[in-house]
């Protein structure tokens, strides 16, 4: 059900929202202040209420990450947040550092103190230079106001946050990826275990966080935490609150939006996103970033199963489903980043693919033999079937090589290869096949996605 929120946006659209002193006029840092007279696991436990669960793409619970620092005897703690943003289709966390940035310090402040550190780095994605310069201006006036330094807010727990600015590789926005580019090597994720909460950012436990994840910790202070899980239509399944939803393709709206967990993909592309462009239909959407397999608006729930997720909606249209991250897992997709792109009846298919397929070849660091060759690989036979040059034994062949990608890399990157390669091969057979048939010519039109 759509439900429209403004906690996260709260400031967007006021003038100066990125200020000190918008911040304060909207209730900036009164989270943080209640989190300082707060012990560690007071915060922690309210975060585990929300059932706040990560909005980087994987879902993981944030309260339950929180918990696995434990105090080292001579090691710092740090706090990380992922601000790298380089999914394609993904463009919300950036809202946040531009129009609140106040929001994500405050956020920093809260989520240090529960896991036991005193300071934050922001990992930022090089190309969002308005997003750093905001940070960095609202960093300089928490500093001059006291709210970060020795004795933030009269505390005595010292604080600092620094934004540190990434050089634009999709894979260090791949948490131990990024953790290596921090200490100025190669962005190269790290093999697990160590987990980053034993050994993370410099050899000391560490915590990292998407944005919104982390902007998200004042509003659930804010209202409580059992207050702020029961916002969301899914917070029985562990899936709690409001965080925002983007749109972009072939809609009339696309934006940023925010709303409860609970809004559907109908409610996001004809609610919130205006419906279709004039005269197009839609022909998919890919739920949450490009990484998330296709979904068709054709499809329905099969979930006679009264144990599954998605029983309650069986037989409905997939456009239906709440957005969260278990029923999106169950329909074989992902919520992800819940950035959804949109293709209508006047895109291609095929080269919707190729666009995809030509980003994970160009961003796999290379680390892992099957992704670095499985991605050229797939990239090359998609583009012979745009070309119109594949044979229907290669259209098959790119199953095998994306399923032995799957779970053979040492990070997620993979998976993030080759899930999209097998949702198009699954949803769009007929029209793939078509192209191989017809030497290039798409059965729909060719606006690219
Ligand atoms: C290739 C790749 C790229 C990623 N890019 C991002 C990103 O840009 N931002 C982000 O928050 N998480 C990204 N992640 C997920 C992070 O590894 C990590 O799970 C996340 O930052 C944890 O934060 P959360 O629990 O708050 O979601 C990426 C993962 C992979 C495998």
């Amino acid at each position: 059900m759509l439900k429209q929120v403004r906690n996260l946006t709260r400031s967007y659209g006021v003038p100066e929202s990125w200020t000190l002193r918008v911040s304060r006029e909207q209730g900036g840092y009164e989270s943080a202040r209640k989190a300082y007279a707060w012990p560690a696991q007071q915060i922690i436990d309210e975060v585990k209420k929300a059932n706040l669960r990560g909005r980087g793409g994987a879902g993981f619970p944030a309260g339950v990450k929180w918990s696995f620092m434990r105090p080292h005897p001579t090691l710092p703690a740090y706090l990380v947040v992922n601000a790298d943003e380089g999914e394609p289709g993904t463009f919300k966390d950036r809202t946040i550092m531009e129009l609140d940035p106040h929001r994500l310090i405050e956020g920093c402040m809260i989520a240090a103190r529960a896991i036991g550190a005193h300071a934050a780095y922001i990992y930022v994605r090089h190309e969002l230079h308005l997003a750093k310069e905001r940070l960095w201006g609202a960093i300089r006036e928490a500093r001059d106001a006291g709210l970060l330094g020795e004795n933030p807010l009269g505390s005595g727990w010292a604080m600092d946050v620094q934004v540190h600015t990434g050089a634009g590789a999709y894979i260090c926005g791949e948490e131990t990826a990024l953790l290596n580019s921090l200490e100025g090597r190669r962005g190269e994720p790290r093999i697990r275990p160590p987990f980053p909460a034993q050994a993370g950012l410099f050899g000391c436990p560490t915590t990292v966080n998407n944005v919104e994840t982390i902007a998200s910790t004042p509003t659930i202070l804010e209202l409580g935490g059992e207050a702020f899980s029961r916002l969301s239509d899914l917070h029985h399944l562990g899936d709690g609150g409001c965080r925002l939803f983007g749109l972009s393709g072939h809609v009339q709206r696309p934006g940023v939006y925010e709303a409860c967990i609970g809004l559907t993909l109908r409610d996001l592309i004809y609610e919130l996103g205006g419906g279709m462009l004039p005269g197009t239909k839609l022909l998919g959407v890919i739920p949450g970033g490009s990484s998330c397999p296709v979904l068709r608006p054709e499809e329905t729930v099969d979930a006679p199963d009264q144990k599954s997720v998605l029983h309650p909606w069986h037989g409905m249209s997939v456009l239906d489903v709440p957005i969260g991250v278990d029923t999106m897992r169950e329909l074989g997709t992902m919520a992800g980043t819940t950035c959804a792109i949109v293709l209508s009846d006047r895109a291609c298919p095929a080269l919707a693919l190729q666009n995809i397929m030509r980003f994970y070849r160009h961003e796999s660091c290379g680390q892992c033999t099957p992704c670095r060759e499985g991605t050229g690989w797939m990239e090359r036979i998609v583009d012979k079937i745009v070309a119109g040059t594949a044979t229907i034994e290669e259209l098959d062949m790119l199953y095998g090589i994306a399923s032995n990608v799957m779970g053979n890399t040492i990070c997620a990157f993979g998976e993030g290869a080759s899930m999209p390669m097998l949702g198009f091969l699954r949803k769009f057979r007929k029209e793939l096949e078509q192209h191989v048939r017809t030497g290039g010519k798409s059965s729909t039109g060719r606006l690219n996605a």
